[in-house]
């Protein structure tokens, strides 16, 4: 596990008398809103120990994803109301124990979605064109054009798991370039994925006829190695994969043994089961390309996320309601 330095810093100027801990690195934005009304402390890079110790007093904890939010800071807490996550997963905070405590759990699922969406659209286009590769190369001092010619993606198949907000945009945007669209997700309607373009059908079809396959379910027991030998197996030679969504809906050991056959001919992924990765099989790939979790890394996703956040934490602690709880 990497372990980041510690840093903190205080802002004393709120009207109310309550505190609130940040313990990700969140944008000015958010921070302007929670510093108007509360007392706040910055402090990121704490492991679990010391979490555990500086949770005692605080009314709310903010956090992006870098926070696990596990059960024994959760027990330790003596007086948080809300546990406000800037970005849409709650995979790393323990709901059941918050809730058993009485602690609200909000999200800010909107304010990155297009970000999201863009990055595996980027991602789409890199692995096809080998960008990543082609750019190292030349770097290298080495001019091979030969070795990196790539694929259009027009009339190509993309087979899109989950069709919520992300999944939405980025058959939105696929339809863009002219790719064929199929989905999966059991909680849309036929209707819905007219208005996208998206022939539904089972993972299984999706697996057997699509040229692209790109998930955007939440991490949940149902989605867990959604893509698993099973599916590569039936797959096309060559197809190519993407994760943008959480590490572990894809198997990432099926996904090297596929990549090993050469069933899988290209992955993009940006979430890993464990992160950073290092340990992964899946990084030994000349054919994966990945990026350091950063769908949301956009200053506009940041700002957003951020400020609906913040939002949330002044309208629990003032006596309101969350709206993403
Ligand atoms: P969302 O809730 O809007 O959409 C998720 C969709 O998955 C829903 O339509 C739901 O019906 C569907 N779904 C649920 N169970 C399913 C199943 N068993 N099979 C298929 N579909 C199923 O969520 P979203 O905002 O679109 O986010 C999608 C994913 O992207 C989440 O995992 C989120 O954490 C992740 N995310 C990653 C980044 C990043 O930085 N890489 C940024 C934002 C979000
Ligand atoms: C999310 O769930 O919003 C994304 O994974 C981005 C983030 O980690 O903030």
């Amino acid at each position: 596990m990497l372990k980041f330095s510690i840093s903190c810093l205080s802002y004393l100027s709120g009207e109310i008398d309550m505190k609130v801990l940040v313990s990700d690195s969140l944008s000015n934005e958010g921070l302007e809103i929670l510093k108007e009304h509360f007392d706040i402390d910055v402090c990121t890079g704490l492991c679990e120990d010391e979490l555990v110790e500086k949770i005692k007093g605080y009314d709310a904890l903010v956090i992006r994803s870098g926070t696990q939010v596990t059960q024994r800071i959760i027990e330790a807490a003596d007086n948080l109301k809300i546990i406000g996550r800037a970005g849409v997963g709650v995979d790393n905070v323990d709901v059941d124990a918050a809730t058993k405590k009485g602690i609200i759990v909000a999200n800010a699922p909107e304010g990155n979605m297009i970000s999201a969406a863009e990055h595996t659209i980027a991602m789409m286009m890199s692995m096809s064109r080998n960008i990543p590769q082609a750019n190292a190369s030349l770097k290298a001092r080495e001019w091979k054009r030969n070795k990196f010619m790539g694929v259009e993606v027009k009339g190509k198949t993309l087979g899109v798991i989950g069709l919520g907000r992300i999944g939405s945009e980025v058959a939105k945007r696929a339809a863009g370039l002219e790719m064929n669209l199929m989905g999966y997700d059991p909680f849309i309607s036929e209707k819905r994925a007219m208005e996208l373009g998206v022939k539904l059908a089972t993972v299984n079809e999706i697996a057997k006829e699509a040229d692209y396959i790109t998930v955007h379910t939440p991490l949940i027991k149902e989605t867990r190695n959604i893509l698993d030998d099973e599916q590569f197996a039936l797959m096309k030679k060559g197809v190519r994969v993407l994760n943008c969504a959480r590490g572990g809906i894809i198997n990432e050991e099926a996904l090297a043994r596929a990549l090993e056959s050469g069933k899988v001919g290209g992955a993009a992924i940006d979430v890993f089961v464990e992160e950073p990765p290092f340990s992964s099989p899946l990084l030994n790939f000349d054919n994966v390309i990945v990026t350091p979790h950063l769908g949301a890394s956009t200053q506009e996703a940041q700002v957003n996320v951020a400020i609906d956040i913040a939002k949330e934490v002044v309208s629990v602690l003032t006596g309101g309601s969350a709206k993403n709880a």
